[in-house]
């Protein structure tokens, strides 16, 4: 049978550690949807497809044409691009920009939730990542929201990055995080937002244990 545990929420909240380490404890498979969708950036970029911030940007036709001839896969915790194992390149605070920038895009979403979909398909899964709870798998068996203040969920994605071994600041981590937020709850397709059916899970004053007794005692 089938079962998914979507958990949704904003970047640095803690969703990819949270995510990653209940489904360890439960016995499900892991999809981080955010690999899927820059290791699907990182394809257009290296076809020379272009998504700038001052918007110029690579035409329909040419994004679907990339993306119906790209295979990516997620399994144990990595992400393979065609094939080839593309962890560490899409961990780039660049790959984020572009990331978020190209998945705004409903070309780019169309390809990417098919793609999650079918790596789903008939598993225990948990998965988390924006719109997982809302458009991607509405009907999950288990919906959360998992969230924190702004400045913890900055000093996390600095320890994060660092953790990648990026040579980062924390006012880039800053940038990262607040200019990532707004862009992500204020485009029109399907925007960072709260399933009506999803639990919040408040993470600012708690560790990962704690947070994963609260998500295992709710389960
Ligand atoms: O979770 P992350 O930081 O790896 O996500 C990178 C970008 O991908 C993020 O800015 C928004 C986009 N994304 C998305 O649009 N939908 C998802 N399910 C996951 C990520």
């Amino acid at each position: 049978m089938s079962r998914i545990i979507a958990i949704d929420g904003p970047s640095g909240a803690g969703k990819s550690t949270i995510a990653r380490e209940l489904a360890k404890r439960i016995g499900f498979e892991y999809i981080d949807t955010g690999a899927f969708y820059r290791a699907g950036s990182l394809k257009l970029m290296q076809a020379g497809l272009t998504q700038s911030a001052q918007g110029e940007e690579a035409n329909d036709a040419a994004i679907d044409s990339v993306l119906r001839d790209t295979r990516i896969e997620f399994t144990e915790g990595m992400v393979y691009l065609d094939g080839v194992a593309a962890s560490t390149a899409i961990r780039t605070p660049q790959m984020g920009e572009l990331t978020s920038r190209f998945s705004a895009r409903k070309v780019v979403r169309e390809h990417l939730i098919k793609m999650i979909r079918d790596c789903a398909r008939g598993k225990e899964v948990v998965t988390e990542g924006r719109d997982t709870t809302t458009v991607i798998f509405p009907k999950a068996w288990r919906k959360f929201y998992v969230t924190a203040s702004t400045e913890v969920r900055i000093r996390r994605r600095f320890k994060q990055l660092r953790d990648y071994h990026l040579d980062v600041d924390i006012r880039q981590a800053e940038m990262d995080v607040v200019k990532r937020d707004r862009r992500d709850s204020e485009r029109e397709l399907s925007p960072l937002a709260k399933a009506v059916d999803a639990l919040v899970i408040d993470t600012s004053d708690k560790s990962i244990e704690e947070s994963l007794e609260e998500i295992l005692g709710l389960l």
